[in-house]
């Protein structure tokens, strides 16, 4: 009698231990290994300083370059290495304000390999681009 009660109890231990187990690993595993935080946004210039007006803004200036030269591939549709470039948010993801590191910054400087794909005026494209990222810290508009 007490010897079944002893091996249910048992049971039921290790079947709870096993949920406990599995409800751990999955919490454990991150939802987007790759996903870096996404870039500060500079949504005010609380900064101060001089630098305060907005010489490049994503709206007025980048997008118009990025929708003709990069969206053909970097789109809803076709996002190559998984880089959507039609929206806002999706351009943030290889951006990273002031910093000359960010992704789309080094594929579209001169020797990157997206500068082939500006079309035009490539340099001064590739230095808007560089410029907005870096020193106008990815300004939606201005
Ligand atoms: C003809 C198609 C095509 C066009 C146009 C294009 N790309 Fe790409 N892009 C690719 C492919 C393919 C890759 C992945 C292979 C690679 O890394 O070289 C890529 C990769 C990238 C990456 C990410 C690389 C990484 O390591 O994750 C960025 C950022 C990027 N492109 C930006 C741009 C920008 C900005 C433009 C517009 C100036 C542009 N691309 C235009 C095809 C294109």
């Amino acid at each position: 009698m007490q010897r079944a009660h002893r091996s249910a109890l048992a049971l039921g231990l290790f079947v709870w231990g096993t949920a406990i187990a599995f409800t751990a690993c999955g919490g454990a595993s991150p939802t987007s290994p790759s996903e870096v935080p996404a870039a500060t946004q500079p949504t005010t210039g609380t900064g101060g300083g001089t630098t305060s007006t907005v010489s490049v803004a994503y709206v007025n200036d980048i997008k118009p370059i990025l929708d003709s030269d990069c969206v053909s591939c970097h789109g809803p549709r076709i996002h190559e290495n998984n880089v959507d470039l039609s929206t806002y948010a999706g351009v943030l993801r290889v951006a990273q304000a002031g910093s000359a590191n960010s992704l789309i910054v080094r594929e579209t400087r001169s020797n990157g390999p997206m500068y082939v794909n500006l079309t035009g005026n490539r340099a001064a494209k590739s230095e808007l681009i560089r410029a907005w990222v870096v020193d106008n810290r990815l300004a939606e508009s201005r």
